[in-house]
C-alpha cells in the first residue's frame, strides 16, 4: 500500500503517539557503568576523559553509590596498581581484590559486580601477557589469567571479563573456576576484542600502554569481520556465559551479526575514545551531548547488544529516568 494511502508521518504526529511507536528502547538496566579504582594515593579526574574518576581505594565504594542510586545495575572494575612487575603478580591478588570483597559487603547482592580481567595494567611491559624473549606467551599468559579470575571469584565477584585476546582464555578460566568451586561465576569475555585507536584515552587513565610495539598480535584486526565471528563462536564453543564485541560504534555490524547468529547473551563495550569524542565535542559546543549520548546509546542496542558498557552510563541513566 504506498503513498497517499501509506502515510508513515501518522504514527509521528505526536510525542505520545511517537512513544508508543517506538521500535527499540534503552533502559537504564541495559548499562553497566566502568569504575577505576587506584592502590595507594588520591581520587583523581582523567584529563581525557572529562567526567570520569579514578577512585581511591576508601572512596570506591561512594562512585558505586552514585551508580547504584542511578538505577544502573552493573559495574566493571579496572584495578590500577602501585607496582608492576614482569610476571603482572599484583593483578592475582591486590587493589581489585579489595574493591571487590568492599563492594560485595556494602551492597550485597544488589549490585552486579563485574572485574576485567587482564595483565595490562599489571606487567611492566604494558601487555596484556606474559613476555618471553620478546613475544607474548599464550599459554603462560591464559594460565596466569586463570589465576586471576579465581582470585577475582575469591573475593565475591558476579562476572570475570577477560579482555587479554589469548586463545583459550575462556576455556582456561572456566576450568580453573569450576575446578576451584567457582561453578556460579560467570565470564563475559571481551570475544571480539579490536585492535583500536579507540582505547587511548583508557591507557592515559589506567596507565596501560604497551612499553613496545602494540596489541596487534592478539587483538582483532578491524578488517576482519570473518575473524571476529570466529572469535565469537570459539568463545561460545569454550563456555562463554556472555559474548563482548569491543569497541561498540564503528562494530555495528559485528554486533549485529553476534545477535543473530549465536544463542547467548552479546554485550558491547563502548570504549573510552567514543566517550572522548562526544564529550569533546559537546564540550566545544559542536553538538548536543545528552542527544548524541542517548542516540548513540540506542544504536547499539538497535543493533543487538543487550548489555551496554559505557562511560556515558551515568549521564544517560540520569537522562532516562
Ligand atoms: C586492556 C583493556 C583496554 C580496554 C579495556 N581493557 C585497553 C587496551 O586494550 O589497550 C579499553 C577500554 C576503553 O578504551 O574504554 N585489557
Ligand atoms: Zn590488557
Amino acid at each position: 500500500m504506498p503513498y497517499p494511502a501509506r502515510r508513515l508521518r501518522r504514527l509521528r504526529t505526536t510525542g505520545a503517539m511517537r512513544e508508543l511507536a517506538t521500535e527499540v528502547r534503552l533502559s537504564v538496566k541495559d548499562l553497566v557503568c566502568p569504575v577505576f579504582v587506584r592502590e595507594g594515593g588520591g581520587t583523581s579526574g582523567v584529563g581525557s576523559m572529562p567526567g570520569t574518576r579514578v577512585m581511591s581505594e576508601d572512596s570506591v565504594c561512594d562512585e558505586v553509590q552514585e551508580i547504584a542510586d542511578l538505577g544502573i545495575p552493573g559495574v566493571m572494575l579496572f584495578g590500577i596498581p602501585s607496582a608492576k612487575d614482569a610476571a603482572g603478580s599484583s593483578a592475582a591478588g591486590g587493589v581489585v581484590q579489595r574493591a571487590i570483597s568492599s563492594i560485595r559487603e556494602v551492597f550485597g547482592d544488589g549490585m552486579v559486580v563485574m572485574a576485567d580481567v587482564c595483565l595490562c595494567q599489571y606487567t611492566d611491559s604494558g601487555h596484556c601477557g606474559i613476555v618471553r624473549d620478546g613475544r607474548i606467551d599464550n599459554d603462560e599468559s591464559t594460565r596466569a589469567l586463570a589465576a586471576i579470575a579465581a582470585s577475582h571469584a575469591e573475593a565475591g565477584v558476579d562476572t570475570v571479563s577477560p579482555s587479554a585476546m589469548m586463545d583459550g582464555q575462556v576455556a582456561a578460566i572456566r576450568a580453573e573456576l569450576d575446578e576451584r568451586g567457582f561453578r556460579d561465576v560467570s565470564i563475559m569475555s571481551h570475544s571480539a576484542k579490536h585492535r583500536s585507536g579507540m582505547y587511548a584515552p583508557f591507557r592515559d587513565a589506567a596507565s596501560c600502554a604497551p612499553s613496545f610495539g602494540d596489541r596487534s598480535t592478539y587483538q582483532v584486526p578491524y578488517s576482519n569481520p570473518r575473524e571476529a565471528m570466529q572469535e565469537l563462536e570459539e568463545d561460545v564453543a569454550e563456555g562463554v556465559d556472555i559474548v563482548m564485541v569491543k569497541p561498540a560504534l564503528a562494530y555495528l555490524d559485528i554486533i549485529h551479526e553476534a545477535r543473530r547468529r549465536l544463542g547467548v547473551p552479546v554485550a558491547a563495550y563502548s570504549v573510552s575514545g567514543e566517550y572522548a569524542m562526544v564529550r569533546a565535542a559537546a564540550d566545544a559546543g559542536y553538538l548536543d551531548g545528552d542527544a548524541a549520548t542517548m542516540e548513540i546509546l540506542t544504536s547499539i542496542r538497535r543493533a543487538g547488544a543487550g548489555i551496554i558498557v559505557t562511560y556515558m552510563a551515568k549521564q544517560a541513566a540520569g537522562l532516562l529516568r
